[in-house]
């Protein structure tokens, strides 16, 4: 396709890829005409996840707050996306301007915007590493010294872990970066849901396969049994709206997410 002439080392034009899918829902221009095809066949079926990318935004900047708030100053963002605003660096450092932020994404294309847009914003590392291998990237933080694990963490995992499959051990990922986490730390990821329209389930598991945008939805309940070990907050593993507040509408495509903290006392 013409549109990898010129595109960053890595692209790929010809398939649907949920980095520039998410960049076009949000509005951006980082993206190509593949992605737009795949975003306008998923709001054909549900118009409304446009708004919903929006309330994932918020969900996530909710947490970012939160764990800030409560002292956390450093915070691992896995899928990190193509960097938009408001960002997690900038509500983090809002609340304390030497709080670090690590933009993680497995994606070249994320990776040649991040290293563009976040490189030189104190405290910001912008890191090319997939999720799928927590060991990688836990040895990778510690040897570079950019996460202290004796320190409180928070670890978002927000439209990441319907891209990973049943085979891929989206739990065993989760359990490793538990294992280091130290008392006081967060954890915040949004889901595809399996309650979510059957027709926009169908459409996006068809218009995807074989790509990097190839979702997985599950249920409330398997989403949760990832989180064990962990305190559940809040409404626990419910729809963003709920999260959110208001009175916000039902989305064709239900995002769930939470919020969850390392027990007091850790258990190695
Ligand atoms: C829907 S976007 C979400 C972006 C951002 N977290 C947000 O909520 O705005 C999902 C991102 O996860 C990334 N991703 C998917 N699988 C990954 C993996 N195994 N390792 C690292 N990043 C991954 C994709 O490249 C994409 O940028």
């Amino acid at each position: 396709m013409s549109e990898n002439r010129g595109a960053p080392e890595g692209a790929d034009a010809s398939k649907p890829n949920s980095a520039r899918m998410f960049d076009y829902l949000l509005g951006g221009k980082d993206n190509y005409e593949i992605d737009r095809m795949a975003v306008h066949a998923m709001l054909a079926v549900a118009p409304d996840t446009r708004t919903l990318a929006w309330f994932s935004r918020q969900f996530l900047l909710k947490a970012v707050q939160i764990a800030a708030e409560s002292g956390v100053r450093q915070f691992i963002d896995l899928g990190a996306g193509i960097p938009t605003s408001p960002a997690v660096h900038e509500v983090a450092q809002k609340v304390d301007s030497s709080a670090r932020v690590v933009s993680i994404d497995f994606d070249p294309v994320v990776q040649v915007h991040a290293t563009a847009m976040l490189s030189g914003i104190p405290g910001v590392t912008p890191m090319l590493a997939d999720a799928r291998k927590p060991d990688d990237i836990i040895a990778r933080l510690r040897a570079d010294r950019l996460i202290d694990f004796d320190r409180p963490v928070a670890v978002l995992m927000v439209g990441l872990l319907h891209f990973v499959m049943d085979e891929e051990h989206p739990a065993e990922i989760v359990a490793r970066f538990r294992e280091v986490m130290a008392p006081g730390s967060y954890l915040a990821f949004t889901h595809g849901g399996d309650e979510s329209d059957p027709a926009f389930i169908q459409q996006t598991v068809k218009d995807t396969g074989g790509s990097t945008a190839h979702p997985v939805y599950r249920s409330r309940a398997e989403v949760a049994s990832f989180f064990e070990g962990f305190e559940m907050l809040g409404p626990g593993v419910v729809p963003l709206q709920e999260w959110l507040g208001g009175d916000l509408p039902h989305t064709g495509l239900v995002l769930l997410g939470g919020i969850c903290r390392t027990p007091t006392a850790r258990k190695d």
